[in-house]
């Protein structure tokens, strides 16, 4: 007898990581991120110089491999009156802090092509499994809800369209001091993500059957939180 669990899964740039935050810190829950957990593999396959397509070599170092993903405390000076979460989220591979680095374009890039080779991705669930056994964790990705746990309480499809995900993408550019990319490419590059995403042949990206669709073009991240959180207490 598990706590509940939350499946938070949807396209790129819908929102997941920032709504998943604040409904696991509203209701007092864990939170996992599971695209960090790709990305912080992706970049140490580009810093070992493997080659995207050698599955074998990517397999092996995949299985050495350490993630660690932490909510720490964030500096009160890092603060801003929009952002009063004291919680920040770090990923960590093999040693190396990586939170800033597995956002840039390059990692956003290649991420796709690692994240849909099988042992890659038999690897993470099983790590994701380990972690939210216990439940009381809200977990974020794109096959949570239909894979990793098909039993959650409250599942939830967050989308935008295309326009709206590459204007906050360009946003959270600026945020993190980034270099900034026009409007054109994110929006392909959104598109050739979901393309991808979505039509791999294994645990693609698609709502659960028993999902709830949020659709949030327009909702202010409070909304869409407020509107998840009522549906979880809903469940109680
Ligand atoms: O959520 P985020 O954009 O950080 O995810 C990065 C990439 O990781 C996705 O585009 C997808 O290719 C992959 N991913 C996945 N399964 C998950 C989470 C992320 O394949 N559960």
């Amino acid at each position: 007898n598990r706590q509940p669990i939350v499946a938070i899964d949807g396209p790129a740039g819908a929102g997941k990581s920032t709504v998943a935050r604040r409904v696991a810190q509203s209701l007092g829950l864990m939170h996992l991120d599971t695209g960090a957990m790709y990305r912080a593999v992706t970049w140490r396959v580009m810093e070992a110089g493997i080659d995207l397509d050698n599955e074998s070599a990517i397999a092996e170092l995949v299985s050495q491999s350490q993630i660690y993903l932490t909510n720490e405390p964030q500096a009160e000076s890092a603060l801003t009156p929009q952002d009063s979460l004291p919680l920040r989220y770090r990923v960590w591979i093999d040693g190396e802090d990586v939170t800033q680095v597995i956002r840039s374009q390059e990692v956003t890039g290649n991420v796709s092509a690692i994240a849909a080779q099988p042992a890659v991705r038999r690897e993470l669930v099983k790590q994701q499994q380990q972690w939210g056994c216990q439940g009381g964790i809200v977990v974020e990705g794109r096959d949570i809800g239909t894979h990793v746990f098909p039993d959650a309480e409250l599942k939830i499809f967050l989308t935008a369209s295309v326009q709206e995900r590459a204007r906050r993408r360009q946003q959270d550019l600026k945020d993190q001091e980034l270099p900034i990319v026009s409007l054109e490419q994110l929006e392909q590059d959104i598109q050739q993500r979901d393309i991808r995403d979505s039509t791999r042949a294994l645990a693609p990206l698609r709502k659960a059957t028993d999902a709830i669709e949020v659709v949030t073009d327009g909702l202010s991240i409070t909304d869409v939180t407020e509107h998840i959180v009522n549906l979880y207490r809903t469940l109680q």
